[in-house]
């Protein structure tokens, strides 16, 4: 992999200097759908569906620092997938292992950060040291930080959220009046990182199915046709395109 050398403030600056586009978006996450479907027309198990989405993966870690993104989030495991056959789940491990276990050094070598939502503490013991870890050395990364979200689901997110705001408030930390939007933020799995502008999901579903629903309160969101698998580059480049059409207006006018 190797990720093109764009100055992302340079970039930043001529989309948003009006004769081009709007600014890209600094925050993309994606529901990467369709792996299943994408296998069955082809009489293949799924798995090589979820094989054929990490090539994908691999693509758009690739192509969207140089598309001005600063964070991608991917949804790699919701908190229902584990509702699935034990063996499908068991296979989408095996594949997050690999992942960790080959792609960290270039990732690391390309200045990604890796960051991780959703209870990862629920997941195997061997998975979560490999978390720690790609997490410890790609922390001081700059070029872009890609968030891995495993174990998420935001109805969980927001039940911990809640639990420790009423720790926080048993233990005399916090009254319950100055329990604010700041307050609520700086314990979600995604504090620190600026909420997505866009969310894209593949494989023509038009649902958020349980992703970032606090933070994704004012994204615009893509629908694509295209199923995972076939994701690619250029792909990306088109959503961002689309974003950068759009009119935001935050609740205003
Ligand atoms: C949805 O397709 C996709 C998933 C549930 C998992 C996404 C996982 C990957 C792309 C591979 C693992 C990722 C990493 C980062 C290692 P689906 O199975 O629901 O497809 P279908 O709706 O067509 O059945």
């Amino acid at each position: 992999m190797s990720l093109r050398p764009a100055n992302r403030d340079q970039l930043r600056d001529a989309l948003a200097a009006g004769d081009g586009p709007g600014a890209p978006p600094r925050h993309v996450a994606i529901i990467m759908d369709g792996n299943g479907r994408w296998a069955k027309a082809r009489h293949l198990p799924r798995v090589m569906g979820h094989r054929k989405g990490v090539e994908a993966v691999r693509k758009v870690v690739e192509a969207a620092p140089g598309l001005g993104i600063e964070v991608l989030t991917l949804y790699a495991f919701s908190s229902e997938n584990w509702r699935r056959p034990a063996d499908e789940v068991s296979d989408l491990m095996g594949l997050l292992r690999h992942y960790l276990r080959t792609e960290i050094a270039e990732l690391h070598a390309n200045g990604i950060r890796l960051r991780f939502i959703g209870d990862t503490a629920a997941l195997s013991d061997d998975v979560t040291l490999m978390l720690d870890q790609a997490r410890t050395l790609t922390a001081a990364n700059t070029k872009m930080t890609l968030v891995l979200a495993l174990n998420y689901g935001s109805h969980d997110e927001l039940l911990r959220v809640t639990r420790a705001l009423a720790a926080d408030v048993a233990a005399g930390r916090i009254a319950p009046a100055a329990i604010d939007a700041a307050a609520v933020e700086a314990r979600l799995d995604t504090a620190g990182l600026p909420p997505p502008d866009l969310v894209i999901r593949t494989s023509g579903e038009q649902r958020l199915s349980n992703f970032l629903m606090w933070q994704a309160a004012y994204a615009e969101l893509v629908f694509t046709d295209e199923l995972w698998p076939d994701f690619g580059a250029a792909s990306l480049a088109a959503a961002v395109a689309t974003f950068s059409q759009r009119d935001r207006r935050y609740g205003g006018r």
